[in-house]
């Protein structure tokens, strides 16, 4: 793909990366436009950026979609496309969940939720959807639906540490408290996984003797904002390829793994 493309970005809360895309969407550092924001948080400040600057916006309540299927999950209303036995073997959130009924419980109700926002996003088309905080890991029952069978993935991620290191809801926090001497975020596309996914960029900084957990996040954020609008730059020239690695290992094994290749510019 080459020019400017379509961005819809999901948000869960104050949305300073959404802002970042956006103003650098303004001053043509990103050959893009938002078309649409959405969240799983009727309170996300970030929805008020986003009206500000005229672009549509949703909701997707994923906390009331939660309560009501516990109410009464008989009568829940599955997407008529679920396929329960095929989203439990593909997804990779729960991997040995050891209470069954709990792992379908929420596959379920991400389903609900999922289809919902593929419903929300349906009026504004995208080329690439961007998670700037939003804080719902999805099914491969959402990702599939938005991937289709393009060759690249079309969802990517912004993520508080360095990753492998530290995946989960507090990147800054459990990099701080391991006490590493340098932290970072990572953006990536996602996959099956919980921040998984083959990595687009990285950005690190070292952490100083007095650092606190609140400079960390301060210092990470401003590399965020960096970050993420210049790998939405490279998807949109373009210049993002996913490639299968196999590497031999000791004892004659081999890890494979789908990492993306960083094309020159044309
Ligand atoms: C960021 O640190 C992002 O990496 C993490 O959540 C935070 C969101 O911040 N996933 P904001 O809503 O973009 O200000």
């Amino acid at each position: 793909m080459a020019g400017r493309i379509r961005l819809g970005v999901l948000i869960s809360g104050g949305g300073t990366n959404l802002q970042a895309i956006m103003d650098a969407c303004e001053n043509t550092r990103l050959d893009a436009d938002v078309v649409c924001v959405g969240s799983d948080n009727p309170q996300a400040s970030g929805l008020e950026r986003a009206r500000k600057a005229g672009i549509p916006t949703f909701v997707v309540d994923y906390r009331a979609i939660a309560r009501a299927f516990r109410a009464a999950p008989e009568a829940a209303p599955l997407p008529k496309d679920f396929r329960l036995d095929e989203i439990r073997s593909k997804q990779r959130l729960m991997a040995g969940a050891s209470d069954p009924a709990r792992l379908d419980a929420f596959l379920k109700t991400r389903a609900i939720a999922e289809a919902a926002l593929v419903a929300a996003m349906e009026p504004t088309p995208f080329d690439l959807l961007a998670l700037a905080g939003f804080m719902r890991n999805f099914t491969p029952y959402f990702i599939d639906r938005v991937n289709g069978d393009r060759a690249l993935p079309r969802i990517m991620n912004i993520h508080p540490a360095l990753l492998p290191a530290f995946p989960g809801t507090d990147g800054y926090g459990d990099t701080f408290r391991y006490g590493c001497k340098v932290a970072g975020c990572t953006v990536h596309f996602v996959d099956y996984g919980e921040d998984s996914g083959p990595i687009i960029g990285q950005r690190a900084f070292p952490i100083r003797p007095e650092d606190s957990l609140e400079t960390i996040r301060k210092r990470g954020l401003e590399r965020e904002w960096e970050l993420y609008p210049e790998c939405i730059q490279l998807f949109a020239e373009g210049r993002l390829k996913t490639v299968r690695m196999t590497h031999p290992l000791p004892g004659g094994k081999t890890l494979e793994r789908t990492v993306v290749t960083i094309l020159p510019k044309s």
